[in-house]
């Protein structure tokens, strides 16, 4: 199988986490493309995605996926996705920026896997490792 994993990130933490998830997927003998600069220009919208993304101001999209979520506004989907939010749990807008992602994949008519994964970086200071840790016990809903 393969996956398109659509990465929104200032700081790269949400970076690491597709790393990660990359290198688990293809353990598990998947494919992968990661993007840094997203754009439906470039990504099947046939595949499965794995959105993988942060939040910054106050509850704002990363601005490197912020023109890709506008994308979404205009086009009907039917594949699957996976969302992983990261963010931090003293904010008022926690995992903010992934519910953005979250919604606008739901109206596009994308089908979410699962309940999405939102990380707060307080509580596991190394992302990646609780994202492979739930990837790994969730992983036959995905298959
Ligand atoms: C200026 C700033 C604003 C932030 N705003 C939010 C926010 O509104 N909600 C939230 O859940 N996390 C917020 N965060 C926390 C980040 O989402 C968190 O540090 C995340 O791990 C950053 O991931 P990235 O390195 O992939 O961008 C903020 C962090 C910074 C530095």
């Amino acid at each position: 199988m393969h996956f398109e994993i659509i990465v929104g990130s200032v700081l790269g933490a949400s970076e690491y986490v597709a790393d990660a998830v990359e290198q688990f997927l293809n353990d598990k003998n998947h494919t992968c493309q990661i993007h840094l600069n997203p754009s439906l220009v470039e990504i099947p919208q046939d595949k499965r995605w794995i959105i993988i993304c942060s939040t910054h101001g106050a509850g704002e999209l990363p601005e490197n996926i912020q023109a890709f979520a506008g994308e979404l506004d205009n086009i009907k989907l039917s594949n699957k996705c996976l969302i992983i939010g990261l963010g931090d749990i003293s904010y008022d807008t926690f995992c903010q920026g992934s519910i953005t992602m979250q919604e606008k994949l739901e109206s596009s008519g994308s089908q979410i896997m699962l309940p999405p994964l939102h990380i707060d970086v307080l509580n596991h200071p190394v992302p990646e490792e609780y994202a492979i840790e739930w990837l790994n016990d969730n992983f036959s809903a995905i298959e």
